[in-house]
């Protein structure tokens, strides 16, 4: 395939955890990637190996609003266009419900929620253009039910899936398809750090939300995922 026929995706938080096994999973794939990463030179030499016309990687700060804009620019600047845009940068503060924390609150709520639904608003008329857009937002199950004490981190996640699934509406008409995955527990440096009790070899892989991502991408306008829950533990929803 001609490299001007490759979809254009967008992932945020490339550079490890998660976003780092979607990169890998699509860089063997037939995309052209932009990379959204906090710090570029973080980017792993297995990620950065790939040929310059197919990978772009730009700095980009959730917390910082102009690196949104600059992102999605030099994005459009590198390949004329965007078809997907993967928002998984996302972080945990495990402030609980009486913790006097409210710098923490709002840190969650700039990171988890209102930076992914900017860059989904600054994506969204080149996602248009595509007819055939895609976003993939990683939310959480701390996004769909309270289990624990983190309720700052289940807040701003609630909050972004209330962003993703007022994207997967407003889009439609124009093709443009939204999926959110909720998962447990992912083999993390988040969960090292703020599930250390519970085994990592016993929570999801970060390869296999890769492979459901790449899954949701290959599917056309006609058979949309809305939802993918994937945890490794057993729970009613
Ligand atoms: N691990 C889990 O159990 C789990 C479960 C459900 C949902 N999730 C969600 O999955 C996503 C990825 O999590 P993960 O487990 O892969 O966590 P992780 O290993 O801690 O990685 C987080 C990623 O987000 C990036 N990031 C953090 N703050 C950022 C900022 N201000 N601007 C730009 N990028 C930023 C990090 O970049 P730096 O390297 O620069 O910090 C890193 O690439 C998050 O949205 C998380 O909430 C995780």
């Amino acid at each position: 395939m001609k490299i001007a026929n490759k979809k254009v995706i967008m992932i945020s938080g490339a550079n490890r955890g998660i976003g780092r096994a979607i990169t890998e999973k699509l860089q063997q794939e037939n995309y052209r990637l932009s990379l959204g990463i906090r710090n570029p030179e973080h980017i792993p030499d297995s990620i950065s190996a790939q040929v310059d016309s197919e990978l772009l990687c730009h700095k980009y700060d959730a917390r910082d609003s102009s690196s949104a804009k600059s992102w999605i620019e030099a994005t459009i600047n590198r390949f004329g266009c965007i078809d997907g845009l993967i928002n998984n940068a996302g972080i945990l503060h495990t402030t609980g419900l009486e913790d006097d924390e409210e710098d923490l609150l709002d840190d969650m709520w700039e990171v988890n929620a209102k930076a992914p639904l900017r860059l989904t608003r600054l994506a969204f008329p080149h996602l248009r253009k595509s007819g055939a857009g895609r976003i993939v937002d990683i939310i959480s199950m701390s996004g769909k039910r309270v289990k624990g004490n983190w309720v700052g981190y289940s807040m701003s996640k609630y909050a972004a899936l209330a962003a993703s699934h007022t994207a997967r509406l407003q889009g439609w008409e124009d093709g443009i398809r939204v999926t959110n995955i909720c998962t447990g527990f992912v083999q993390s440096d988040m969960t090292i750090t703020n599930a250390p009790a519970f085994p990592q070899q016993e929570m999801t892989r970060p390869v296999d939300v890769a492979q459901v991502v790449s899954s949701i991408l290959l599917l056309p306008n006609e058979s949309p995922v809305p939802e993918v829950m994937m945890n490794c533990v057993f729970e009613i929803v």
